[in-house]
């Protein structure tokens, strides 16, 4: 399969750099430039390879770098950024402080020469009338491109001509030919570069070589047969939580190893409504005997009786949780490596290069440590969630699996104020079970907002109510729900009135001892999307 490898040295668009060539219809991964030899890259057989911008100076010492010979070795490569500061300086040009100081933002792009001409810059031998640009194909002589940068190149070096400039920059774009080696100072990643889309699709398809059809639903096909290949003979272990991640994971490693794949999901007992069957009924046709449902419910809810603090919860559910896991591993044997659904965002959020760091916060993340596992495999650390979600379909999962919203590792543990006990657990998953049902509905039918998670709060306030004749003094219910890009701010949503009056009234009518609804309209900051 043809791909394009992102040679990731820090900059903070580098997974737009992936995507947009992916939706080019090429697939492309990220590797941090670390991670990789020059020989290991070669093995790989990339159609090109793009550097990525970064934070540094090419010229510090200890500045990320890659093995000068990649520019010789017959593989195109597109610079962006320090990506093509570090081209010209491996090349032999000069990087120093850009002489009118940073430029952030719009500026003016001008094509060498007009659209199809390029103009030398100071290598010897180069001259005006050289061959048009191939990056900028159909890229009229000016736009409007995006800057983010301190340093520039101040001289090319030898065997490059220059092709764009903008007014605070002589190289704006600048490139080799004869090596099929190019360079661009902005970002045509960003949405903000008018023909940045055609720039990366001009390099792929044009440069690279590259004939394209791949589609995201790909993504599945190739990861697997890719861990077929890295997983040979080894018997490999997944903590499947029920999410979209850990799930899609699941799937394409059976799919890679068969029974070699070994599958627990600990049911701690403070799932939403159906949903350890949910799962159970999706991966036990798939897995068999492959996965290991621990029922774990009443050891999680003992050792949680009478705590009421927030932090201690968490802290009880991640320690019994990795305990429950270790003694399940304990029984299975030899294991060669721990499978985790990580994703793309994940690695970013834990700081990025050398070896994939597990994220503090995964359900799972004190288990490779503590389990001494020496491998670790993540099949879906490129992905973006949407990404995830698209090759879940893909691999026939059911689509209420592979499209539920986030889900915290601690479950409804995080959504019961005060103290936990089995009553209150059942009339959350029953009232929880109620509001999303009607939102889904509501969505479904007349939309007009937009969601991004919803779920109920028991709170332990109880209030006086009447029905019938009889007093009642139940709990409160809050409903939440939010709307947000990225869940580190998030804005309550409208929700319509008759709405949240169908649900008040499922709510109160079917779970007896909850006789209160409110609805939370705090936004994040300052409160936090989950209660607790
Ligand atoms: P907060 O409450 O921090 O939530 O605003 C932001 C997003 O993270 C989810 N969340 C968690 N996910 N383990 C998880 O896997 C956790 O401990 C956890 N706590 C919060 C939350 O549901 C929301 O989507």
């Amino acid at each position: 399969m043809e791909k394009i490898l992102v040679l990731d040295f820090g900059g903070q668009y580098d997974q737009l750099i992936a995507r947009r060539i992916r939706s080019a219809g090429v697939y492309a991964e990220i590797e941090p430039y670390s991670s990789l030899s020059l020989s290991g890259l070669k093995a790989r057989g990339y159609s090109g390879i793009v550097f990525t911008g970064g934070p540094d100076s090419v010229y510090e010492p200890g500045a990320p770098s890659f093995d000068p010979e990649i520019l010789g070795a017959g593989i195109p490569v597109l610079g962006i950024c320090y990506g093509a500061q570090l081209m010209a300086f491996l090349a032999g040009g000069e990087v120093g402080p850009a002489e009118s100081g940073s430029e952030y933002g719009r500026a003016e792009l001008r094509l060498c020469g007009g659209e199809a001409g390029a103009e030398s810059g100071s290598a010897p031998g180069a001259d005006g009338g050289g061959p048009a640009c191939a990056l900028f194909e159909g890229v009229p002589a000016e736009s409007v491109c995006w800057m983010s940068h301190t340093d520039c190149v101040r001289e090319l070096p030898e065997g490059f001509v220059r092709a764009a400039s903008t007014p605070g920059c002589l190289n704006a774009a600048f490139y080799d030919p004869s090596r099929s080696l190019y360079a661009l100072q902005f970002h045509p990643e960003v949405t903000h570069t008018e023909f940045g889309q055609r720039m990366l699709v001009n390099f792929v398809y044009s440069v690279c070589g590259c004939s394209g059809g791949w589609t995201a639903g790909d993504i599945a096909a190739s990861t697997v047969s890719r861990l077929r290949e890295e997983l040979a003979g080894k018997r490999v272990l997944l903590a499947l939580s029920g999410g979209v991640d850990s799930s899609v994971a699941a799937e394409m490693l059976r799919r890679a190893i068969g029974d070699r794949l070994v599958c627990v999901f600990v049911d701690h007992g403070l799932l939403r409504k159906g949903e350890a069957d949910l799962v159970e009924r999706a991966f036990r046709p798939r897995l068999g005997g492959g996965l290991i449902r621990v029922d774990a419910s009443e050891r999680f809810l003992g050792r949680l009786a009478g705590v009421a603090d927030p932090e201690e919860k968490r802290k009880i559910i991640g320690e019994e949780f990795i305990r429950v896991f270790e003694e399940e591993a304990g029984k299975l044997g030899h294991i060669d490596a721990l499978a985790q659904g990580t994703i793309y965002p994940d690695i970013v959020e834990s700081g990025k290069g050398g070896a994939a760091v597990i994220k503090s916060h995964h359900n799972v993340g004190g288990l490779p440590e503590r389990m001494g596992f020496s491998e670790i495999v993540e099949p879906l650390r490129m992905l973006f969630k949407d990404e995830v979600r698209q090759a879940g379909l893909e691999l026939g999962l059911p689509e209420e699996l592979v499209m539920r919203q986030p889900f915290p590792g601690p479950g409804l543990a995080v959504r019961i104020t005060g103290e936990i006990t089995r009553e209150k657990v059942r009339l959350l998953q029953e009232a929880d079970a109620i509001f999303r049902e009607e939102i889904d509905a509501f969505l479904r039918t007349e939309g007009g907002f937009r969601a991004d998670q919803y779920f109920a709060v028991l709170t332990d306030t109880r209030s006086v109510g009447v029905m019938g004749d009889y007093r009642t003094f139940g709990y409160t219910l809050a409903l939440r729900c939010v709307t947000t890009d990225d869940f580190m701010t998030a804005e309550f949503t409208r929700l319509p009135w008759d709405l949240l009056e169908r649900v008040s009234g499922r709510v109160t009518g079917e779970v007896p001892g909850i006789s209160r609804v409110v609805y939370d309209v705090s936004s994040k900051p300052p409160a936090t999307v989950e209660w607790l």
